[in-house]
């Protein structure tokens, strides 16, 4: 499927698919929107404990960098994987402009050996953070008891709805630990009612700016 890099309105990228008019982060701010739904409303909870997290769309390494960042900030241990079956290209990756937008150019060795790291193989990026890519559909994944914490930053609804089904949030409620948290932009009502019969205790939250509300669901 052909794919774009754009500008959205607070200066990072994100790429855009014309044949489903759909983008990859919210085009009010890719960073800003990761910061609010992954960052603030998901790893924050997580109070610096050694987590592990899963994150379903590894796509532009946006998530997993600011979680890089953000470990060393506050000294925390965490084991990420991301999983995405439509890995960007070299040529899209230099595109990318997200260590310069988070203040972090001095890591951006760092940003470039999260897509050139061989799939399938954890490696440890720093002395608390380390990342695995599985080449894997997500529809494939049969992890349990794994995670602390899941990003899920799938597709729209109305672009892939089987993706936001009870099947696939069985899988996730799987691969979560108890008290595994999961957080997502989404907010259809649809969408919590999956994540509910797969046996989620789900909330709504206020979501980043040009989204009201966001979905978080918890592992008891
Ligand atoms: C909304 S984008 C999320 C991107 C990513 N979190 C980021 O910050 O760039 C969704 C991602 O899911 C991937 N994807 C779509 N369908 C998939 C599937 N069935 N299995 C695995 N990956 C898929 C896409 O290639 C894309 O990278």
């Amino acid at each position: 499927m052909k794919r774009e890099i754009i500008t959205t309105q607070d200066g990072s990228v994100t790429i855009y698919l014309p044949e489903m008019q759909e983008n990859y982060h919210s085009k009010f701010g890719a960073i800003q929107e990761a910061n609010h739904v992954f960052i603030q409303n998901g790893l924050a909870l997580t109070q610096s404990r050694p987590i592990s997290i899963l994150e379903i769309g590894f796509g532009t390494g946006l998530n997993a960098f600011i979680t890089y960042v953000e470990s060393l900030k506050n000294s925390q241990q965490i084991d990420y994987t991301g999983v995405e079956a439509y890995p960007v290209t070299p040529e899209e990756v230099v595109q990318l402009n997200y260590p310069e937008q988070l203040g972090a150019s001095n890591k951006q060795d760092i940003f470039n050996t999260m897509h050139s790291q061989d799939w399938e193989k954890r490696n440890a990026l720093s002395t608390n953070f380390t990342l695995e890519k599985r080449k894997q559909f997500f529809q494939d994944i049969e992890d349990v008891n794994t995670y602390d914490l899941i990003y899920f930053d799938a597709f729209g609804y109305q672009f892939q709805p089987d993706l936001w089904s009870v099947e696939i949030f069985n899988k996730m409620f799987s691969a979560l630990k108890k008290d595994g948290i999961l957080v997502t932009y989404a907010c259809r009502t649809v969408i919590k009612k999956a994540m509910i019969e797969a046996g989620f205790r789900t909330e709504k939250i206020p979501g980043p700016p040009g989204k009201r509300e966001m979905l978080r669901g918890y592992k008891y």
